[in-house]
């Protein structure tokens, strides 16, 4: 009996050592200490032992069971160790690897530039005004000064909805808006999408603007200059130049176009200025009373400045941008050099 327990536990030892997962040393449970296992068969077996060698035998059976016991837990919890290792390491996560291409995106161009403008605006106490895209013939035209069937209207081809309901041509549209119900002091700029029907290499038929709106006491042409030099020379260097040429627009009288001095060749004439030294980045002009008048707001009283801007064009000028188009394309070989 002796020797068969001994026998026992040897071939148990050499069966726990080598079993390789939680399913084997399971089923070593069972043909060991399950119902019918060996184990248990020899403890059942203790009734018919010869009553003096009851208390030897039980002694080493039991010894016999305490220990197989003992060698499957410890197993088990070495296979279940193992097993939790091998989950971590296939899990883990390198903390120290750089140049991970995680392909993070960046701002478009355009965005550039309309945070950089808002931005010298909004630190000169401008606040920041937004209006729907799709407008009013009255909002978009006529509170501005053109009438329906005036000739201005060639100015801006213009995408129409319906009657009296088109894709705005210019965020004019919002100052409309605001100066219908608010009163002076007003300052504010209102950057948005615009709609005109032109595509070439300088025209999308979508672009955005950047339109601004001073209404106070005493606002003169003067104060338009300061204001637009100084806004060049923040947003290009303080070395650039601003020049006024006098020009039409149906809401300013008198109206200016703006040119600064080539950021390239600063004004010695090259490629991108086609050698005028100056390139024209926006419109501008004295708000025509009668815009004032028609929106509200006291003409006699009150005196106002606009200026608008294409941010495209300000986008090509400021990275050399050859064609407006290819901001359009979402070619992420070109929106990638914005990082
Ligand atoms: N709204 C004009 C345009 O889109 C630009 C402009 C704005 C001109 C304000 C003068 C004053 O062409």
């Amino acid at each position: 009996m002796r020797e068969k327990v001994k026998q026992l536990i040897e071939n148990a030892t050499e069966f726990i050592k080598n079993s390789e997962n939680v399913a084997q040393i399971n089923d070593l449970r069972v043909k060991y200490l399950g119902k019918a296992g060996e184990i248990t068969g020899l403890l059942k077996g203790m009734k018919d032992v010869p009553a003096d060698q009851r208390a030897e035998v039980g002694k080493y059976v039991n010894e016999a069971r305490d220990k197989v016991t003992a060698m499957i837990t410890e197993k088990l919890a070495q296979l279940e160790q193992k097993a939790l290792e091998a989950k971590m390491m296939k899990e883990r996560i390198d903390i120290t690897v750089d140049n991970v291409d995680a392909n993070r995106g960046s701002l478009h161009p355009c965005t550039l530039v309309i945070d950089e403008v808002l931005d010298i605006f909004t630190n000169l106490g401008f606040k920041v005004a937004q209006g729907p895209e799709m407008e009013t013939d009255m909002f978009n035209f006529q509170l501005l000064n053109i009438p329906k069937d005036h000739p201005s209207r060639d100015m801006q081809d213009t995408f129409y909805v319906g009657e009296d309901l088109l894709l705005r041509t210019q965020t004019s549209a919002v100052q409309a808006r605001t100066m219908l119900n608010t009163q002076p002091p007003i300052k504010l700029v209102c950057p948005g999408k615009v709609y005109r029907p032109d595509y070439d290499a300088t025209h999308s038929p979508m672009f955005h603007q950047i339109e601004g709106l001073v209404v106070d006491k005493h606002v003169t042409l003067t104060d338009l200059k300061g204001l637009l030099d100084l806004f060049a020379k923040t947003l290009f260097d303080s070395e650039t130049k601003t020049r006024f040429r006098p020009s039409y627009f149906p809401f300013t009288e008198p109206s200016v176009e703006v040119d600064v001095t080539c950021a390239v060749c600063h004004g010695k004439g090259c490629k991108i200025c086609k050698g005028t030294g100056w390139i024209e980045i926006l419109g501008a002009g004295v708000v025509n009373p009668k815009v004032l008048d028609r929106c509200g707001i006291d003409s006699k009283k009150y005196s106002g400045l606009a200026f608008g801007l294409g941010v495209e064009r300000i986008a090509m000028i400021k990275y050399g941008i050859p064609d407006i188009r290819i901001l359009f394309e979402n070619d992420s070989r070109f929106l990638k050099s914005f990082k």
